[in-house]
């Protein structure tokens, strides 16, 4: 059975080859009984086979994949586990570096602040062109302010929605079309187990993480019938840098919450992985990934 884009491709071609037995081909006349293998179906041909070849006939380990976020934590984590597997990357942050671990990879980094929607365009340019299409957008750039709500300025909760959410937004938006038109392609959103369940505290960051999630539920559902995947990622407690923009060392943030466990971010990087593994028919539309021993 051909592949969701070949039955596309090939139908086309089907239709191509009806309209010249016909005799037509749009609004254009062309000879009658001329031979199928005649350019218009020779160029309807090649351009099936370059659909193809640029979605789901190119090897995963090819894919060009975007991950946001990608100088600390979750993020980082994410580019080292899809770097092993051979993927290009384009990775983004606003303080992005070349990572040593990743020295023998084809990656592309782009400082960008995420908010930045023209930034996020021009990234996506640079980088298809060297490596083809995005074919995966992992959206993990986010900040927490955990605080309750009183003790946060409107600086704080300003730029909590607009890299948590309208971040999300606007690197969907830049690679969303080829997508669309490739009828095939991946976005994972790594939002939150807030994203869910209401919490006395960080309460901007869990109104931007239940947008979130409602925004990959409601793409998927409207994206489903062009075959690109939305996955939204749920965490608990993971072990990273996010505590930094509340300028507290990792133990007073742990002893905020309640001393929990953390998972690592490997794992959860894994995890991903295991997600966008999964052949493009199938979809991992929701998944709440936490330490066991937890009660958030
Ligand atoms: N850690 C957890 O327990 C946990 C749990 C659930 C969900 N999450 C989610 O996981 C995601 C990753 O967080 P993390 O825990 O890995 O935190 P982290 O270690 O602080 O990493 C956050 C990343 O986001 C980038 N970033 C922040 N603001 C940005 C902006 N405006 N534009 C571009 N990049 C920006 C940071 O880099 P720059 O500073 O260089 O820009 C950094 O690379 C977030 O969406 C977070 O909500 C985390």
């Amino acid at each position: 059975m051909p592949a969701a884009a070949d039955r596309q491709a090939l139908l086309r071609l089907d239709l191509s080859q009806q309209t010249a037995r016909r005799g037509f081909r749009g609004n254009h006349r062309v000879r009658q009984g001329f031979p199928l293998q005649c350019p218009i179906v020779l160029v309807a041909r090649s351009i099936a086979m370059n659909v193809a070849a640029d979605s789901q006939e190119r090897p995963l380990a090819r894919r060009l994949v975007m991950i946001t976020g990608a100088s600390s934590g979750i993020g980082k984590a994410l580019a080292t586990a899809f770097a092993r597997e051979g993927n290009p990357l384009l990775l983004i942050s606003r303080r992005i570096q070349p990572m040593a671990e990743l020295a023998h990879g084809a990656v592309v980094y782009h400082q960008a602040d995420v908010a930045d929607s023209a930034a996020i365009v021009a990234a996506v340019k640079t980088a298809e062109e060297i490596h083809g299409p995005v074919e995966c957008l992992v959206n993990s750039a986010g900040t927490a302010d955990a605080r309750e709500f009183e003790l946060v300025d409107e600086d704080s909760y300003s730029r909590e929605i607009d890299t948590n959410l309208k971040g999300v937004l606007n690197c969907t938006k830049a690679v969303l079309a080829g997508m669309m038109a490739r009828q095939s392609g991946t976005i994972i959103n790594i939002s939150s187990v807030s994203d869910r369940k209401a919490a006395p505290v960080a309460l901007a960051y869990t109104a931007t993480k239940y947008a979130v999630r409602a925004f990959t539920e409601s793409l998927r559902e409207a994206q489903s019938k062009n075959g690109v995947r939305l996955i939204n990622i749920a965490p608990g407690y993971v072990r990273t840098n996010i505590h930094s923009g509340m300028h507290i060392s990792f133990e007073e943030y742990r002893a905020k919450l309640g001393s929990p466990d953390f998972m690592t971010a490997e794992a959860l990087a894994d995890i991903v992985l295991f997600c966008w593994k999964q052949p493009q028919s199938i979809c991992i539309r929701d998944l709440v990934v936490a330490p066991t021993r937890t009660t958030f």
